[in-house]
């Protein structure tokens, strides 16, 4: 999967993890932050359906004769190949907001997901000329250029994005999990934000149309970073759905110093929120509707607007099945019946275009970081776990002689 879905692997393993534990013994182990993930969870739980978290992902899985493959489509929302994108429900839209929106989506590998990820927000009401998707293909200007074809996995349409109202910012060269969260930050500081949003790639989100006093999706996040920062609190981050959607503090990463990019995917942000944690920056789970992790796509993404003249109508046929899709497509992701990857699979081509890379090498390649990565956590804290505070670190203690307090038994 691409770097950008690492963390949220790492955090979903430990919720993971949690319920586990609390199931079996009602103890809690030092796989788990117990302070982020108590609170944490029930939120996750309502916002994202009644799903578990799923484990951690073990190495892909190998190709199985069988597996429930998706044809191979180019175009997945022919409407706007048409030119004819359609009108979202005008009550997603909200007006007088008084404050910047910014939503940053990174993206490495896989098109159609990202694809599918924007379009969910603008459905839900993102405001076009808030979203920003950082281009972190690490293929310099090709896809500028429209040099790569959509069987590469790293193609992007820049076109199709620009026709949607969404901007793109490239990194300068491909970056690591870590290194593209500094990136954000470093954006929102060169932007003068104090604070920005960021999401996963591989999401989809739905505004709740069941709630009794109906708000899209961008309506309640307008309303929680209001909150937020009306609070005037040491806040650090607000997670919707772990950190699926996340609100940053630009504030508190700079207190921390970002992102420890030497821990390149996993454990960077067990090392990120402990820290932030350590320096009593708050990390609250806050709820905006439903959001979906997913690693496959819809056939036509048309799907996710209300259809033509019904477009005020809530609780529709159209909803609730796309609600049920979308259940099954995450159920699918974490079975980890090749779900998780078989899109990579599928686009597998491109050989020869500009920056080409070995797909499965790439893959490789990632897995060999990510351990070393665990490597160098354990090396900075001598312990290879998440929960550093429980352990009795504090701010300073990387990289010293400290450690862990273990329970006495
Ligand atoms: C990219 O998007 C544009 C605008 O929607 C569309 O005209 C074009 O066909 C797309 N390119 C490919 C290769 O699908
Ligand atoms: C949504 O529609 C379904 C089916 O028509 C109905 O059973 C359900 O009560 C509705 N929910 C709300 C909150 O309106
Ligand atoms: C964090 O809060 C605790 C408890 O209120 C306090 O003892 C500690 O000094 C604070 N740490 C920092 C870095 O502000």
């Amino acid at each position: 999967m691409p770097p950008i879905s690492l963390n949220r692997r790492a955090i979903l393993a430990f919720g993971g993890a949690f319920i586990f534990v609390l199931l079996l013994s009602g103890a809690v182990t030092n796989h788990v932050r117990p302070d982020l993930v108590q609170k944490h969870l029930p939120d996750s739980w309502r916002s994202t359906s009644q799903l578990p978290p799923p484990q951690q992902d073990p190495p892909p899985p190998p190709k199985k004769e069988g597996n429930p493959e998706q044809a191979w489509q180019e175009e997945i929302f022919p409407l706007a190949k048409a030119g004819k994108i359609p009108k979202i429900n005008p009550k997603n839209v909200v007006n007088d907001v008084n404050f910047k929106t910014p939503l940053l989506i990174g993206f490495t590998r896989n098109w159609y997901l990202l694809e599918q990820a924007v379009v969910s927000y603008l459905a839900a009401g993102w405001p076009a000329s808030q979203l920003i998707v950082i281009d972190n293909s690490g293929v310099m200007d090709s896809n500028l250029r429209g040099l790569l074809t959509p069987k590469n996995p790293w193609y992007l349409n820049h076109t199709r994005l620009t026709q949607l109202g969404v901007s793109i910012q490239r990194t300068p060269t491909l970056l690591s999990f870590a290194q593209l969260q500094n990136f954000f930050t470093n954006y929102a500081i060169e932007q003068d934000w104090g604070y920005y949003f960021w999401s996963h790639m591989d999401v989809v989100v739905l505004s709740d149309e069941l709630l009794p006093n109906y708000k899209s999706v961008y309506d309640r996040a307008v309303e929680v970073l209001g909150n937020t920062l009306a609070e005037r609190r040491h806040w650090g981050l607000k997670l919707f759905a772990y950190d699926w959607l996340t609100l940053v503090n630009v504030e508190a990463m700079k207190d921390v110093g970002g992102w420890d990019t030497q821990i390149p995917f996993y454990m960077t942000d067990c090392d990120l929120y402990e820290r932030l944690a350590m320096k009593n920056w708050t990390q609250d789970p806050v709820s905006a509707g439903f959001i979906y992790d997913v690693g496959s796509h819809l056939k036509d993404l048309a799907v996710l607007y209300p259809e033509e003249g019904h477009e005020t109508e809530l609780n529709t046929t159209r909803f609730q099945n796309l609600k049920k899709e979308l259940e099954a497509m995450m159920k699918e992701k974490q079975s980890n019946d090749g779900g998780r990857n078989y899109w990579q699979a599928r686009q597998d081509g491109g050989q020869g275009e500009p920056f080409w890379r070995n797909p499965k090498g790439f893959e490789r390649g990632i897995n060999f970081w990510i351990d070393k990565g665990r490597e160098l956590f354990r090396l900075k804290w001598n312990y290879g776990e998440c929960d550093l505070i429980a352990k009795g670190y504090g701010i300073d203690d990387g990289w010293t002689d400290k450690k862990p307090i273990m329970p006495t038994p």
